[in-house]
């Protein structure tokens, strides 16, 4: 039997293409807020021994947690066969060890109870630096997907003499794969993050491509500031205008208009997460999962 999906408020395009390409039911539910805040959930389909995906990216995750949660325990009432949870942008996987003594490694507790509500969770290039595999936090199946061919094409097809730059070390594994796919060359800098805003960046050897168009990759542009100091760097050292291709489209506060009025030529996302730098779709990789 053809799944039923569920798109929790913000997730309907995504959900609509997984519908179209799973041959998919969608799943009726109402889902609002009390006037004091609280969530009301009311299931308005038959989901009995029927196998469920939600489809819920977990950017700002605190206020979408306690909806998830109360519509899988709903699903579970109402004896579902599985849950599995579609979270293109799988949140709380930085802070993935103590940096500080007595502080909380979140990404282990979120794991946890995501693990606990759902049977199977799909995510794109969710932020894997000191943990090697999902499988150290989550305690269910998890299916990690690459966004790295896709930007690869994306890069063929709309920038002729890229050089990639990956901002951090962590970058490199996936900068490197879009590099060798695009058939361009790549550079890793060096970066010293001393606060959530305070980001220092290292441009070496740039001085080799300067008929390049420099393209900076990353997993996710949150506050914008490692982009923005590679970005500075790179128009000191004479770069021309880079373009900036996030996988996840974070961006915190104002820095999204932040990055675009720093000197960048285009700004350049895939839609894990809805913005309007969407530019990649990532929503046939999902479903190829899904029907497997
Ligand atoms: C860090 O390890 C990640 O790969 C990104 O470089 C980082 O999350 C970007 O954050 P921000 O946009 O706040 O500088």
């Amino acid at each position: 039997m053809k799944p039923i999906i569920f798109a929790l408020p913000g997730n309907e395009y995504l959900s609509a293409d997984i519908i179209a390409g799973t041959k998919g039911e969608k799943g009726n539910f109402e889902i609002r807020q009390f006037p004091d805040q609280e969530t009301y959930v009311r299931l308005l389909c038959d989901v009995n021994k029927r196998d469920v995906i939600i489809v819920c990216t977990l950017h700002q995750p605190d206020a979408k947690l306690l909806p998830l949660f109360f519509l899988c325990n709903l699903l579970r009432d109402q004896n579902v066969n599985s849950i599995c949870l579609v979270a293109p942008y799988l949140a709380y996987m930085r802070q993935d060890k103590q940096f500080n003594s007595g502080e909380a490694i979140t990404s282990e507790y979120f794991a946890k109870l995501l693990s606990s509500i759902a049977d199977r969770l799909i995510t794109i290039d969710p932020h894997l630096h000191r943990r090697v595999s999902m499988k150290e936090i989550y305690s269910i199946p998890t299916e990690v997907l690459h966004a790295a061919m896709l930007i690869s094409e994306w890069i063929k097809t709309n920038i002729p003499y890229a050089l990639l730059i990956g901002p951090d070390s962590e970058s490199e594994q996936w900068v490197s794969e879009v590099a060798k796919n695009a058939g361009a060359p790549f550079i890793v800098l060096q970066k010293i993050r001393h606060g959530d805003r305070d980001v220092e960046v290292s441009v070496p050897g740039i001085e080799k491509y300067k008929n390049h168009i420099p393209v900076l990759v990353d997993d996710i542009i949150s506050t914008a500031r490692t982009m923005i100091e590679t970005v500075t760097h790179l128009k000191k050292a004479g770069a021309k205008d880079p373009v900036c291709i996030g996988v996840h489209a974070v961006f915190a506060g104002n820095s999204y208009e932040e990055l675009k009025n720093s000197g960048v030529s285009k700004v350049i996302t895939c839609n894990t997460i809805v913005h309007q730098s969407n530019a990649i779709d990532i929503s046939k990789l999902i479903c190829s999962v899904i029907q497997k």
